[in-house]
């Protein structure tokens, strides 16, 4: 664990949290750059049996300074948007072990990621298939396809990141999979090189997992068959973490999670299929804090509030899907301090800026500060200016150092892209 107690003081592997809190104010998120080493070194463990292709799913965490780290642990990247391209090949990362996901690309996006020269795209509907091929034929190229499968597995997740069931958005029906390949025959400069799915995320049990890669795995097989040469399978993300609620199911380990993987993939590693993985969350969420300050307290008939300066603009998990995020004071109280429960809030105007309900903590004092856990995926990169509040400041602990990897932004940068109009009027 390197967010530990020394002292009574929340310590983020040699740093206390309090020293970054003075140095770079609140709320900021800290990142420990050993527990993502650790994420990435127990995949690649793991799976030492069939050693996958690991692309980082960017959009958990697309902060260059994180971004670094796993370029420099040889890492690869699933992205979603040119955006993340870009941002990828700023940290220091190489096109060639990128997939590009998405149920909606743009011409120009697939145009620039075929530039850069990406590993694959992984298309999700004919639709696609024609415009991939279309720009490659304008560009004189050639573009490397992996078809992203629905399988059509229920994810037992959360409605909202559950993506492998027919009635999601996502992926080619598994009945449509030979009119796709009909399709990238007919359209020309597109090659089918793999075969891809994403069920779902934060799921806290293998069996749907075993169930996807069973099915994708029968595809590979019977698509090779007729002669269309399957190099890889990607397999998505969607591994789950602890968030420490009460009650909350233990999730798979990496282990066990490769263990049900390798078991339902059939006969693929002896015909030398590369395994491709894109793990988001599991990668960066327990690597991640969002360290704030307890600004008031307001105790009123109903409900005890603690106003604290970190937002749903800052993390919106609970918000948005009624998620659950420790929550520890810093500094360790005197264990005669009282408990209540209380709901912590932000300062934004509205009743869903809360980051918990009713939750039992030791009684906070004005000033304190609070790391609220778990944090390190789907927070910064979800945050917003809403409010024009400045988005929280990213700092990465690297043993007894720290890094500031974004600094906090300025309120000018807020509105720097926008414009008054002009005097004249109508
Ligand atoms: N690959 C694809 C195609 C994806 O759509 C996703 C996540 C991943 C990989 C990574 O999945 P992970 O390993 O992180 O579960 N904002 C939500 C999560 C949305 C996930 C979207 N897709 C949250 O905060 O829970």
């Amino acid at each position: 664990m390197s967010f530990t107690y020394k002292n009574d003081v929340l310590t983020c592997e040699g740093v206390p949290l309090p020293t970054i809190a003075s140095a770079v104010g609140t709320p900021t998120y800290v990142y420990s750059r050993a527990l993502i080493e650790q994420a990435y070194r127990g995949y690649v463990d793991a799976f030492a049996a069939w050693p996958p292709l690991i692309c980082y799913s960017v959009k958990a965490n697309g902060n260059l300074g994180v971004l670094s780290v796993l370029v420099r642990l040889g890492a690869g990247a699933d992205i979603v948007s040119i955006g993340e391209l870009r941002r990828w090949l700023a940290a220091g990362g190489v096109a060639s072990n990128v997939v590009f996901s998405g149920v909606g690309k743009r011409g120009d996006e697939i145009a620039e990621a075929l530039a850069a020269g990406i590993m694959a795209f992984n298309v999700e509907s004919i639709e696609e298939i024609e415009l991939v091929g279309a720009v490659a034929a304008t560009a004189g190229s050639t573009a490397n396809i992996m078809l992203r499968v629905n399988p059509d597995v229920d994810a037992q997740t959360h409605p909202y990141i559950s993506t492998g069931l027919r009635q999601n958005k996502f992926g080619i029906a598994r009945e449509a999979v030979a009119a796709a390949v009909a399709t990238a025959a007919r359209v020309g400069h597109v090659n089918i090189i793999g075969i891809d799915c994403h069920i779902g995320s934060q799921l806290l049990d293998t069996a749907p997992f075993s169930e996807a890669v069973g099915r994708l795995a029968e595809l590979v097989v019977a698509l090779r068959a007729q002669g269309v040469p399957i190099k890889y399978l990607d397999i998505g993300g969607g591994l789950g973490v602890q968030y420490r609620k009460p009650g909350e199911a233990v999730g798979p380990t990496q282990q066990a999670y490769a263990a049900a993987v390798m078991a339902a993939s059939g006969s693929l590693r002896e015909l030398g299929v590369q395994l491709v993985l894109e793990p988001g969350r599991s990668m960066v969420a327990p690597a991640g804090v969002l360290l704030s300050k307890v600004l008031f307290r307001k105790a009123g008939e109903e409900k005890h509030f603690t106003i604290v300066d970190a937002a749903f603009t800052d993390l919106m998990r609970p918000a948005l899907y009624s998620a659950y995020h420790p929550i520890d004071p810093v500094v360790r109280p005197p264990v005669d301090r009282a408990m209540r429960v209380t709901d912590v809030v932000g300062p934004v105007c509205e009743s869903s800026d809360f980051l918990a309900k009713d939750r039992e903590l030791p009684a906070l004092a004005q000033g304190e500060l609070i790391a609220i856990g778990v944090a390190g995926a789907y927070g910064a990169s979800m945050a917003s200016n809403y409010n024009a509040r400045p988005r929280p400041a990213e700092v990465i602990v690297d043993g007894e150092q720290f890094h500031i990897v974004r600094r906090r932004e300025a309120i000018e940068e807020l509105y720097q892209a926008e414009a008054v109009l002009p005097a004249q009027g109508r």
